[in-house]
């Protein structure tokens, strides 16, 4: 019986090793997820941003400089920005500037990602 307890412990050390793995797994999981889908969200603004610079900042820099499109302003600009583009239609304003449907996409997902619905 002496002999056997080491391995007895052994055995037990193992299994609980074993079972403590997916444990630990399930516990970080979510904060994983999480840390993913906020890298995802962050690029995604980075590339709405990339459009509105480049689309509309060149127009408002000028014509409308209370509203030039900047990380710090873009998610508090999101409810006009969606009213603009999908609602009215009347942004980018004028003949020349066109959103490619490619961006109009992207600016779709990234407002998805704004608390304006
Ligand atoms: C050629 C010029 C021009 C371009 C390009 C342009 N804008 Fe504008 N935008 C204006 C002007 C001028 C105003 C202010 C007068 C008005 O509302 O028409 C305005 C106003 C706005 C407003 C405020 C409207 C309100 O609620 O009063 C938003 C939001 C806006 N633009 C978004 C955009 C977005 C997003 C783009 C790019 C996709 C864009 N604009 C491109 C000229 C432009």
């Amino acid at each position: 019986m002496r002999l056997f307890k080491p391995n007895y412990l052994k055995v037990v050390v193992i299994l609980f090793g074993i079972a403590i793995i997916p444990a630990f797994r399930l516990t970080t999981l979510p904060t994983v997820i999480e840390a993913r889908v906020i890298a995802e969200e962050s690029e995604l603004e980075r590339a709405a941003l990339d459009i509105l610079k480049s689309k509309c900042n060149v127009c408002h820099t000028r014509k409308n400089p209370k509203k030039v499109f900047t990380s710090k302003n873009i998610s508090d600009l999101a409810p006009k920005i969606y009213q603009q583009v999908f609602i009215k239609r009347r942004m980018p304003k004028g003949k020349e500037v066109k959103l490619t449907t490619q961006e109009y996409a992207v600016l779709e997902k990234w407002l998805f990602t704004q608390d304006i619905f």
